[in-house]
C-alpha cells in the first residue's frame, strides 16, 4: 500500500488514476481546484469503492500562494497519518488557454499551472518524498517534441500562440523531471514523465473559445478513455524498484526529445526558482 498525491484529481486522467489507485487499496490525497469539485469527486469515488482511503484538498494551483498554503496542510496530514512519508507525487493538473491570461503573481496560466505549480509543490513536499525514497510522476505529452523553450519570452507576452504555449509547458515538465533526477536521485528519489497518449477529456474545452475549443472538441473523440493511461501511473506507483527511463508510455520507456538535456534543464530550474522565490537546494 502506497501513499500517493494526485493533482488534477477531479476529472479526466487524474480522476481515473485515483480510481485505479483506490481499487488497489493505495491511500490517496486528491487535489482539485474548488471545494465543490473535490466533494463531487470524493463522493463519486466512494460510491464506487466505499472503503476507499481518499481525502481531498482544494486549491487553485496556478496561484503560487495557494500552492504554498495547501502544501502546509498536506504536510501536516502526511506527518499525522502517513508517518511523514510520501511514496508518490503525481503532478497531473493542467490547462489549455486560448488567449494570454495571468495569475495573481502575473504569470501566464499554462506556464503557471502546467509547470510552475508542479515545481513548487514538489519543492514543498521533497522531504517526505525523500524519506520514502519516493517518486515524482508528471503528466507530459508527445507534444513536448519538436520545439524549444522560448527563453526570451517564456510566458509569450508578445505573441501568444496557445498550442505553442501548451507544448512548451509539456517540454518544461520533461526538463523538470530531468533536473529532479539530476539533483535528487542521489537521495533515492526518482522522477518520471508519463505520455498518456491522446485521451478523451474536456481539457481543451475549459475556459477556452473559438478555434482552440473547436479543434479539441473534435480531436478528443479520437482519444482513449482516461482509464487507459491510468495503468501507466499504477505501474509507476507499484513497481518495487524504480523503473528505468524518464519518459513512460504504456509501462515502457519511450524516446524523448534531445532538447531534454542538462543544460536546458538547469536553465529552466534556475528561472523556475526565481519565479517561485525559492532555492530548491540539493536536500533541505
Ligand atoms: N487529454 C489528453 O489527451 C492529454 C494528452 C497529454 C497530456 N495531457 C495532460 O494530462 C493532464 C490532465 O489533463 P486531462 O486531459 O485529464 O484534462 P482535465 O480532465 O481537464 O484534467 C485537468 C485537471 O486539472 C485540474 N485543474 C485545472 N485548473 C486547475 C487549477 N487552476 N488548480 C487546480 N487544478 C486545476 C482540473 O480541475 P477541474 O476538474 O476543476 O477542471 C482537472 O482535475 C494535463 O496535464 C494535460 O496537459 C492530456
Amino acid at each position: 500500500m502506497k501513499n500517493v498525491i494526485v493533482t488534477g484529481a477531479t476529472s479526466g486522467i487524474g480522476f481515473a488514476v485515483c480510481e485505479a489507485l483506490l481499487s488497489s487499496n493505495h491511500k490517496v490525497i486528491g487535489i482539485g481546484r474548488s471545494a465543490e469539485s473535490c466533494e463531487k469527486a470524493r463522493r463519486s469515488l466512494l460510491e464506487k469503492n466505499a472503503n476507499a482511503d481518499i481525502i481531498f484538498f482544494s486549491a487553485d494551483l496556478m496561484q503560487l500562494e495557494e500552492v504554498k498554503k495547501i502544501s502546509s496542510e498536506i504536510l501536516e496530514h502526511i506527518s499525522m497519518h502517513w508517518n511523514g512519508k510520501l511514496d508518490v507525487l503525481i503532478n497531473n493538473a493542467g490547462c489549455v488557454r486560448s488567449r494570454y491570461c495571468t495569475t495573481k503573481e502575473g504569470y501566464e496560466h499554462q506556464f503557471a499551472l502546467n509547470h510552475l505549480s508542479s515545481f513548487l509543490l514538489t519543492y514543498y513536499l521533497i522531504n517526505p518524498l525523500i524519506k520514502a525514497q519516493g517518486r515524482v510522476v508528471i503528466t507530459s505529452s508527445e507534444s513536448h517534441k519538436g520545439i524549444k523553450m522560448n527563453w526570451n519570452d517564456l510566458m509569450f507576452t508578445r505573441f501568444y500562440r496557445p498550442l505553442r504555449v501548451y507544448k512548451q509547458s509539456k517540454l518544461a515538465n520533461m526538463l523538470f523531471a530531468f533536473g529532479l533526477n539530476d539533483r535528487h536521485s542521489v537521495y533515492g528519489l526518482r522522477a518520471y514523465c508519463v505520455d498518456p497518449g491522446l485521451v478523451n477529456t474536456k481539457i481543451g474545452e475549459k475556459q477556452t473559445y473559438g478555434l482552440v475549443n473547436m479543434v479539441w472538441s473534435l480531436r478528443k473523440k479520437k482519444g482513449v478513455t482516461p482509464d487507459v493511461p491510468a495503468n501507466s501511473y499504477l505501474y509507476l506507483v507499484e513497481s518495487d524498484n524504480h523503473p528505468e527511463g524518464l519518459y513512460i508510455h504504456k509501462n515502457k520507456p519511450k524516446e524523448y526529445s534531445s532538447y531534454v538535456n542538462r543544460e536546458n534543464a538547469d536553465r529552466l530550474w534556475k528561472i523556475s526558482e526565481k519565479l517561485c522565490s525559492i532555492e530548491f537546494g540539493r536536500f533541505q
